[in-house]
C-alpha cells in the first residue's frame, strides 16, 4: 500500500504538518491512541515476556493485513488522498506550464511590453478556465500581489508565510499538501511554491531595473502593484489547488 508516491512526498507532507503545528502550537494530525495499553500490560505481567512477544506479533500482523485489504477506514481515506494528490499535481503543473509558455511565446513575438499586456489580459482567464475545466479550485497567490484577484485566503497566507521561514532555513521543498476540514467535509490543499528565475525579474525585479515600457503598463493597469523588488531565488508566490475528498 502506497500512501504517497515516494518517501520524499511523505516526508514533505509531514514536515509541513510539523511546521504548521509548531507555528500553531498544536498537532496538525490526529494522534494515534492505544486504549488497550493498560489491560494488555497487566495481562502480560501475569503471562511473562514470551507471551508479550507473540501478542505483539499477532497485533502487528492484524494491522498490516487490515491496511492491505483496505478494511480500515483510515487506509481508505488515505488512498483517496493519494488520488487527490495526483490530480492536484497535474493541475498545478499544467497551469504553471501554460502561463510560462504563454509568457515565452509573447516575449518572442512582440517583446516584453507585448508580453505584459497579454499576461495581464490572459493570466486570469487562463487560471479560471483551468479551474473550471478541472472542476477544482486553482489559483496563483502571493504575499505581494500585482492583481488583487490573486489575494491569498487566510490559510494560503499562513502557508506562504511558513514557506518564507522554510526558505530562510534552506528547507523549502517543491510541493506541500495537507488535509483541511471545513463545513462541507475534507479537502486536500496542495501548494507549489514559485521561485523567481531570471525571466521573472523583467517584470517583478527591482523597480529601477524594469524597462520603461513595462513600467508604464504596470502604472496603467496595476496602480497598487506590490509585486516588484524580487531577486532570483526568492519565492514569488505559489500555485494553490484544492481537491475535495469524499465527505467524512
Ligand atoms: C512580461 C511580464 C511578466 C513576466 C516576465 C512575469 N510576470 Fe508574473 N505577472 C505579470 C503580470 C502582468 C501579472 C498579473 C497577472 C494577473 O492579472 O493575474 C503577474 C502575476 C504573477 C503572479 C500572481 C500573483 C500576483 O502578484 O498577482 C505570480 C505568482 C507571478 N506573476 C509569478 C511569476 C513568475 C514566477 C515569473 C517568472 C517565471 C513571472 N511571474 C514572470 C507579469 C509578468
Amino acid at each position: 500500500m502506497t500512501i504517497f508516491h515516494s518517501l520524499s512526498d511523505f516526508v514533505t507532507f509531514n514536515l509541513f504538518l510539523e511546521t504548521m503545528s509548531r507555528l500553531d502550537g498544536k498537532r496538525g494530525d490526529v494522534p494515534v491512541s492505544f486504549p488497550l495499553a493498560i489491560p494488555y500490560d497487566r495481562f502480560t505481567e501475569r503471562h511473562g515476556n514470551r507471551m508479550k512477544k507473540w501478542i505483539t506479533a499477532l497485533v502487528l500482523m492484524g494491522i498490516f493485513l487490515g491496511m492491505e485489504t483496505g478494511s480500515f477506514s483510515h487506509a481508505q481515506q488515505r488512498l483517496s488522498r493519494e488520488e487527490a494528490l495526483r490530480r492536484a499535481r497535474e493541475i498545478a503543473t499544467g497551469l504553471g506550464d501554460d502561463i510560462r509558455s504563454m509568457l515565452n511565446r509573447e516575449i518572442e513575438r512582440g517583446g516584453l511590453s507585448s508580453a505584459i499586456r497579454v499576461c495581464s489580459e490572459q493570466a486570469q482567464e487562463k487560471t479560471d478556465e483551468f479551474s473550471a475545466r478541472a472542476g477544482h479550485y486553482a489559483k496563483r497567490v502571493s504575499l505581494k500581489i500585482r492583481n488583487p484577484k490573486n489575494t491569498p485566503d487566510a490559510d494560503e497566507r499562513r502557508k506562504l508565510e511558513t514557506f518564507a521561514i522554510l526558505k530562510q532555513q534552506n528547507r523549502l521543498e517543491q510541493e506541500y499538501a495537507d488535509v483541511v476540514t471545513d463545513s462541507a467535509g475534507e479537502y486536500l490543499h496542495y501548494m507549489k511554491p514559485l521561485i523567481v528565475v531570471d525571466l521573472c525579474t523583467r517584470c517583478h525585479g527591482a523597480r529601477e531595473a524594469i524597462s520603461p515600457e513595462v513600467t508604464s503598463v504596470l502604472a496603467e493597469r496595476y496602480p497598487h502593484d506590490q509585486a516588484t523588488g524580487f531577486a532570483v531565488g526568492d519565492i514569488r508566490g505559489a500555485i494553490s489547488v484544492k481537491i475535495r475528498l469524499s465527505p467524512s
